[in-house]
């Protein structure tokens, strides 16, 4: 089958493009990316010259370009996105174009060149924060908090409604935080690692007791492989790990991991509109599709912390000032 991966140069993007080029259902992807500031060529630096992969450098809100490449594929899978929270509260104007408007164009070009499947790549962030001790599913209402949540909400629902009005075959997965190899040191884990790992002070935003649930990245893209090959059309699943630990938990396991003080922890000023906690069932991937996470957090978090200290070539361009910013939501972008 020919896949068609927006984002590929991006965190996920690229782990889904190394995982479908060494498989064997996978003929060709074509990765197409804008390469604005969240990619990174040297994400995908392992598989560029494999004749199963073609980079295009293109932008999901260009639709002409969309229509041509769809008709070359079956299957459109859509991970492209502006994802910094921070930025989506500084300036929101992009995550409006790029995750709202883009993703419609896909879903036009999907429905008007007959496409097989397209899948969208959401996330839990669309149901809000789960104050009251409940685990959402994915039934349950969107109760977007900022910007970037109310963009990827939005996007859903235009897949949901392409879906039900055209009969475009959809999938939509919604996971948690994830977290590994190749994520933006701008990214809550990598930028905990980078100034412990640089001796700088470790931010934590306000008490740091919100909680967050977090899945390795290579138990999710194991989970959206699975839901492509597997899942029915129309199908929506939540991807959790069931790791809810608190930002300060995750902090002082990073800094116990990598040998550094506590007193390097720092409360900074809060993040407005702060999600308190995020909880996900995925009872129905794990019942209907027979998925199971493969890595525990502790395990996985220390392979996270092994690989950027063993990759210093590849963040240390990147870990600029603003990247490593403590409250980069006060930040002009
Ligand atoms: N990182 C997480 O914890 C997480 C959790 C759940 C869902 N998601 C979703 O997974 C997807 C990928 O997230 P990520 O963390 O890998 O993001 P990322 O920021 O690392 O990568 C996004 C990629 O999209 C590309 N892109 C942005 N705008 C584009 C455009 N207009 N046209 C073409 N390409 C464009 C960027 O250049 C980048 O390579 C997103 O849809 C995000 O909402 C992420």
């Amino acid at each position: 089958m020919k896949v068609l991966l927006t984002g590929g140069l991006g965190f996920i993007g690229s782990h889904i493009v190394r995982k479908f080029i060494a498989s064997d259902w996978c003929t060709h992807l074509i990765n197409l990316d804008n390469m604005s500031y969240g990619s990174n060529t040297n994400n995908v630096k392992d598989v560029e010259t494999n004749k199963k992969y073609t980079f295009v450098y293109g932008d999901i809100r260009d639709y002409e370009l969309l229509t041509k490449l769809v008709k070359d594929v079956d299957i459109v899978i859509n991970a492209a996105a502006e994802t910094h929270v921070d930025r989506s509260i500084a300036n929101p104007g992009p995550f409006v174009e790029t995750n709202v408007v883009g993703t419609f164009n896909l879903l036009e070009a999907c429905r008007r060149n007959d496409v097989k499947l397209f899948m969208q790549i959401s996330t839990d962030e669309v149901y809000g924060d789960a104050v009251c001790g409940e685990s959402f599913n994915e039934e349950d209402t969107f109760k977007p908090s900022n910007p970037y949540s109310a963009t990827k909400a939005a996007a859903d629902c235009l897949v949901m409604a392409y879906n039900r009005t055209y009969g475009l075959n959809t999938i939509i997965t919604r996971s948690t935080n994830n977290f590994g190899p190749y994520q933006h040191p701008e990214k809550f884990i990598p930028k905990t690692i980078i100034r412990a790992a640089l001796g700088l002070s470790v931010p934590v935003y306000g008490t740091g007791k919100q909680i967050r649930d977090w899945i390795y990245v290579e138990d999710h893209v194991e989970a959206v492989e699975l839901v492509l090959l597997k899942a029915k059309g129309g199908k929506i699943y939540n991807v959790s790990a069931g790791n809810e630990f608190s930002n300060l938990d995750i902090v002082k396991q990073i800094l116990s991991i990598m040998g550094k003080p506590t007193s390097l922890i720092e409360h900074v000023e809060d993040r407005p509109g702060h999600d308190v906690r995020y909880s996900l069932d995925s009872s129905l991937i794990r019942r209907e599709l027979g998925w199971v996470p493969r890595h525990s957090l502790f395990e996985a978090l220390k392979k996270t912390v092994e690989w950027y200290m063993k990759n210093e070539w590849w963040w240390r361009p990147l870990a600029d000032e603003r990247a490593l910013h403590p409250t980069p939501w006060r930040l002009e972008w």
